[in-house]
Protein backbone atom coordinates (compact mmCIF):
# COMPACT_ATOMS: atom_id res chain seq x y z
CA UNK A 1 0.00 0.00 0.00
CA UNK A 2 1.58 3.37 -0.81
CA UNK A 3 0.33 6.58 1.31
CA UNK A 4 1.67 10.20 0.90
CA UNK A 5 1.48 12.48 4.05
CA UNK A 6 2.38 15.78 4.55
CA UNK A 7 3.20 17.07 7.95
CA UNK A 8 5.36 19.64 9.80
CA UNK A 9 8.27 17.55 11.88
CA UNK A 10 7.48 20.37 14.77
CA UNK A 11 4.64 22.27 16.31
CA UNK A 12 2.84 24.10 19.07
CA UNK A 13 0.63 22.46 21.61
CA UNK A 14 -2.48 24.61 20.06
CA UNK A 15 -1.58 22.97 16.41
CA UNK A 16 0.11 19.52 17.78
CA UNK A 17 -2.11 17.73 14.98
CA UNK A 18 0.11 19.05 12.05
CA UNK A 19 2.54 16.23 13.22
CA UNK A 20 2.67 13.08 12.91
CA UNK A 21 3.04 10.90 16.55
CA UNK A 22 3.70 7.71 17.09
CA UNK A 23 0.61 6.67 18.74
CA UNK A 24 -0.69 7.23 15.56
CA UNK A 25 1.84 4.91 13.76
CA UNK A 26 1.34 2.15 16.03
CA UNK A 27 -2.46 2.82 15.22
CA UNK A 28 -2.05 2.78 11.52
CA UNK A 29 0.35 -0.47 12.11
CA UNK A 30 -2.45 -2.70 13.77
CA UNK A 31 -5.22 -1.85 11.18
CA UNK A 32 -3.07 -2.72 8.69
CA UNK A 33 -2.56 -5.84 10.30
CA UNK A 34 -6.03 -5.77 10.52
CA UNK A 35 -7.97 -4.62 7.53
CA UNK A 36 -10.41 -7.15 6.34
CA UNK A 37 -12.12 -6.34 9.74
CA UNK A 38 -12.51 -2.92 8.66
CA UNK A 39 -14.07 -4.15 5.53
CA UNK A 40 -17.37 -1.85 4.57
CA UNK A 41 -17.26 -0.34 8.30
CA UNK A 42 -18.33 2.82 8.96
CA UNK A 43 -15.15 4.61 11.15
CA UNK A 44 -14.69 7.80 12.62
CA UNK A 45 -11.39 9.30 13.72
CA UNK A 46 -11.14 11.65 17.02
CA UNK A 47 -8.31 14.12 16.96
CA UNK A 48 -7.32 12.86 13.69
CA UNK A 49 -4.21 15.44 13.32
CA UNK A 50 -2.78 14.43 9.69
CA UNK A 51 -5.06 11.37 9.20
CA UNK A 52 -3.24 9.10 8.86
CA UNK A 53 -4.91 5.46 10.57
CA UNK A 54 -8.37 7.23 9.09
CA UNK A 55 -7.00 7.31 5.36
CA UNK A 56 -5.26 3.78 5.84
CA UNK A 57 -8.76 2.27 6.64
CA UNK A 58 -10.08 4.29 3.87
CA UNK A 59 -8.83 1.73 1.62
CA UNK A 60 -10.92 -1.07 2.71
CA UNK A 61 -13.79 1.06 4.88
CA UNK A 62 -17.69 2.22 3.38
CA UNK A 63 -17.08 5.58 5.28
CA UNK A 64 -14.63 7.49 6.90
CA UNK A 65 -15.17 10.62 9.58
CA UNK A 66 -11.57 11.78 10.30
CA UNK A 67 -11.83 15.11 13.03
CA UNK A 68 -10.25 17.65 14.71
CA UNK A 69 -10.48 20.47 16.14
CA UNK A 70 -7.82 22.75 14.89
CA UNK A 71 -7.79 24.87 11.57
CA UNK A 72 -4.56 24.40 10.52
CA UNK A 73 -4.67 20.56 11.19
CA UNK A 74 -7.74 20.20 9.73
CA UNK A 75 -6.84 21.66 6.28
CA UNK A 76 -3.53 19.60 6.49
CA UNK A 77 -5.81 16.59 7.11
CA UNK A 78 -8.05 17.64 3.66
CA UNK A 79 -4.91 17.69 1.58
CA UNK A 80 -3.94 14.29 2.99
CA UNK A 81 -7.27 12.96 2.13
CA UNK A 82 -6.97 14.31 -1.55
CA UNK A 83 -3.53 12.64 -1.66
CA UNK A 84 -4.76 9.15 -0.85
CA UNK A 85 -8.62 8.82 -0.93
CA UNK A 86 -8.79 7.53 -4.06
CA UNK A 87 -12.13 5.66 -3.23
CA UNK A 88 -14.02 9.08 -2.37
CA UNK A 89 -15.16 7.93 1.15
CA UNK A 90 -13.39 10.21 4.10
CA UNK A 91 -14.79 13.59 4.91
CA UNK A 92 -12.91 15.63 6.89
CA UNK A 93 -15.04 17.11 9.55
CA UNK A 94 -15.20 19.78 12.71
CA UNK A 95 -15.39 18.30 16.27
CA UNK A 96 -14.13 19.61 19.17
CA UNK A 97 -14.46 17.83 22.22
CA UNK A 98 -15.39 20.71 24.42
CA UNK A 99 -18.67 21.71 22.08
CA UNK A 100 -22.55 19.97 21.72
CA UNK A 101 -22.03 17.07 19.38
CA UNK A 102 -23.95 15.59 18.04
CA UNK A 103 -25.10 19.08 16.56
CA UNK A 104 -29.15 19.31 16.92
CA UNK A 105 -30.67 19.09 13.40
CA UNK A 106 -31.82 23.21 13.44
CA UNK A 107 -28.10 24.05 14.02
CA UNK A 108 -26.36 22.03 11.00
CA UNK A 109 -25.22 25.01 8.97
CA UNK A 110 -22.70 24.75 5.86
CA UNK A 111 -20.60 27.72 6.59
CA UNK A 112 -17.27 26.04 6.14
CA UNK A 113 -16.04 23.01 4.41
CA UNK A 114 -15.28 21.15 7.66
CA UNK A 115 -19.04 21.50 8.44
CA UNK A 116 -21.59 18.28 9.08
CA UNK A 117 -24.34 17.84 6.92
CA UNK A 118 -27.31 16.43 8.20
CA UNK A 119 -27.13 13.20 6.18
CA UNK A 120 -23.60 12.88 7.71
CA UNK A 121 -24.76 13.02 10.95
CA UNK A 122 -27.55 10.18 10.29
CA UNK A 123 -24.45 8.14 8.78
CA UNK A 124 -22.81 8.12 12.41
CA UNK A 125 -25.75 6.28 13.63
CA UNK A 126 -23.59 3.38 12.10
CA UNK A 127 -20.27 3.91 12.77
CA UNK A 128 -18.79 0.39 13.86
CA UNK A 129 -15.33 2.28 14.92
CA UNK A 130 -13.85 4.88 16.75
CA UNK A 131 -10.19 5.69 16.03
CA UNK A 132 -7.97 7.95 18.43
CA UNK A 133 -4.19 7.93 18.65
CA UNK A 134 -2.51 9.91 21.04
CA UNK A 135 -5.35 12.25 22.04
CA UNK A 136 -4.42 11.67 26.15
CA UNK A 137 -2.11 14.44 27.34
CA UNK A 138 -3.62 17.51 28.70
CA UNK A 139 -5.75 17.74 32.03
CA UNK A 140 -8.87 19.59 30.51
CA UNK A 141 -8.83 17.93 27.50
CA UNK A 142 -9.18 14.51 28.95
CA UNK A 143 -12.22 15.64 31.02
CA UNK A 144 -14.06 16.48 27.28
CA UNK A 145 -12.54 13.55 25.58
CA UNK A 146 -13.71 10.79 28.11
CA UNK A 147 -17.35 12.64 27.65
CA UNK A 148 -17.16 13.19 24.03
CA UNK A 149 -16.47 9.16 23.21
CA UNK A 150 -19.32 8.25 25.66
CA UNK A 151 -21.84 10.64 24.07
CA UNK A 152 -20.43 9.73 20.50
CA UNK A 153 -20.61 5.69 21.06
CA UNK A 154 -24.19 6.20 22.57
CA UNK A 155 -24.98 7.30 19.23
CA UNK A 156 -23.37 4.85 16.96
CA UNK A 157 -23.93 1.22 17.01
CA UNK A 158 -24.20 -1.00 20.02
CA UNK A 159 -21.11 -2.77 19.16
CA UNK A 160 -19.29 0.09 17.85
CA UNK A 161 -15.72 0.23 19.68
CA UNK A 162 -13.13 2.86 20.36
CA UNK A 163 -9.32 1.66 19.36
CA UNK A 164 -7.18 4.31 21.11
CA UNK A 165 -2.82 4.14 21.04
CA UNK A 166 -1.72 6.16 24.00
CA UNK A 167 1.67 6.95 24.59
CA UNK A 168 2.45 7.64 27.83
CA UNK A 169 4.31 10.37 29.29
CA UNK A 170 5.39 10.42 32.85
CA UNK A 171 5.70 13.50 35.49
CA UNK A 172 6.56 13.60 38.90
CA UNK A 173 3.22 15.38 40.48
CA UNK A 174 2.68 17.35 43.81
CA UNK A 175 -0.69 16.66 44.30
CA UNK A 176 -0.13 13.01 44.31
CA UNK A 177 3.59 12.85 45.22
CA UNK A 178 4.98 10.22 42.99
CA UNK A 179 5.83 10.01 39.00
CA UNK A 180 2.45 9.92 37.70
CA UNK A 181 0.58 9.90 34.35
CA UNK A 182 -2.25 12.22 35.64
CA UNK A 183 -3.85 12.31 32.06
CA UNK A 184 -3.47 8.49 31.36
CA UNK A 185 -4.42 7.54 35.15
CA UNK A 186 -7.42 9.82 35.12
CA UNK A 187 -8.82 8.18 32.27
CA UNK A 188 -8.46 4.48 32.88
CA UNK A 189 -9.92 5.05 36.28
CA UNK A 190 -13.52 5.06 34.48
CA UNK A 191 -12.29 2.50 32.50
CA UNK A 192 -13.22 -1.57 33.76
CA UNK A 193 -10.81 -3.21 32.56
CA UNK A 194 -10.76 -6.59 31.37
CA UNK A 195 -7.90 -8.96 32.78
CA UNK A 196 -4.90 -7.34 33.67
CA UNK A 197 -4.10 -4.27 31.68
CA UNK A 198 -3.61 -1.80 33.90
CA UNK A 199 -1.63 -1.27 37.09
CA UNK A 200 -2.81 0.66 40.27
CA UNK A 201 -2.11 4.25 39.89
CA UNK A 202 -2.12 7.21 42.88
CA UNK A 203 -5.68 7.92 41.45
CA UNK A 204 -7.48 4.42 41.29
CA UNK A 205 -10.80 3.65 40.12
CA UNK A 206 -13.76 5.97 39.94
CA UNK A 207 -16.80 5.27 41.25
CA UNK A 208 -18.21 4.85 38.15
CA UNK A 209 -16.93 3.22 35.23
CA UNK A 210 -17.79 4.57 31.48
CA UNK A 211 -15.98 2.29 29.43
CA UNK A 212 -15.15 -1.38 29.19
CA UNK A 213 -12.53 -2.93 27.56
CA UNK A 214 -9.08 -4.73 27.27
CA UNK A 215 -5.21 -3.86 26.48
CA UNK A 216 -4.46 -5.09 22.81
CA UNK A 217 -0.90 -6.94 22.42
CA UNK A 218 1.55 -5.83 19.81
CA UNK A 219 2.16 -9.04 17.94
CA UNK A 220 1.63 -7.74 14.94
CA UNK A 221 3.65 -6.95 12.07
CA UNK A 222 5.74 -3.35 12.53
CA UNK A 223 5.59 -2.08 8.98
CA UNK A 224 6.17 1.78 9.79
CA UNK A 225 9.30 2.16 11.18
CA UNK A 226 9.50 5.70 12.07
CA UNK A 227 8.44 4.78 16.09
CA UNK A 228 9.32 2.81 18.59
CA UNK A 229 7.24 0.17 20.51
CA UNK A 230 8.26 0.74 24.08
CA UNK A 231 6.12 -0.16 27.09
CA UNK A 232 4.99 3.23 27.32
CA UNK A 233 2.89 2.74 23.38
CA UNK A 234 -0.21 1.00 24.66
CA UNK A 235 -3.37 0.16 22.55
CA UNK A 236 -6.98 -0.43 23.75
CA UNK A 237 -10.04 -1.52 22.71
CA UNK A 238 -13.28 -0.40 24.53
CA UNK A 239 -16.79 0.09 24.50
CA UNK A 240 -19.17 1.98 26.29
CA UNK A 241 -20.48 0.38 29.36
CA UNK A 242 -24.83 1.42 28.80
CA UNK A 243 -25.92 3.64 31.30
C1 LIG B 1 -0.83 14.79 19.99
S1 LIG B 1 -1.87 15.22 18.66
C2 LIG B 1 -2.17 13.63 17.91
C3 LIG B 1 -2.53 13.76 16.47
C4 LIG B 1 -2.68 12.41 15.72
N1 LIG B 1 -3.78 11.66 16.27
C5 LIG B 1 -1.40 11.63 15.80
O1 LIG B 1 -1.31 10.75 16.68
O2 LIG B 1 -0.48 11.90 15.01
C6 LIG B 1 -3.47 15.52 19.47
C7 LIG B 1 -4.62 15.79 18.51
O3 LIG B 1 -5.80 16.09 19.26
C8 LIG B 1 -6.42 17.23 18.70
N2 LIG B 1 -7.20 17.93 19.73
C9 LIG B 1 -6.75 18.61 20.80
N3 LIG B 1 -7.76 19.17 21.48
C10 LIG B 1 -8.89 18.84 20.81
C11 LIG B 1 -10.27 19.14 21.02
N4 LIG B 1 -10.69 19.90 22.04
N5 LIG B 1 -11.16 18.64 20.15
C12 LIG B 1 -10.74 17.87 19.11
N6 LIG B 1 -9.46 17.56 18.85
C13 LIG B 1 -8.54 18.04 19.69
C14 LIG B 1 -5.24 18.08 18.20
O4 LIG B 1 -5.62 19.06 17.26
C15 LIG B 1 -4.35 17.00 17.63
O5 LIG B 1 -4.68 16.69 16.31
Amino acid sequence: MHIDITMKTRSTIRECGVQIWGASLYLSDWILSKLSQFQDAVVMELGAGVGLPGVVVARVCRRVFLTDYEDKSLRNCLRNVMLNDKRGVCSVRKLDWSDEFPIKKDEVKQQSEFDWTEKELMELKSCNYLLAADVIYSNELTTSFLNKVVQILSICREDAKLIMTIEKRYNFTLPELCTTCREYDFFFSHVQVEGAGREETCIGSAKTFLLRGKKLGSDFEKRLKEYDRSDEMELWELIRIPT
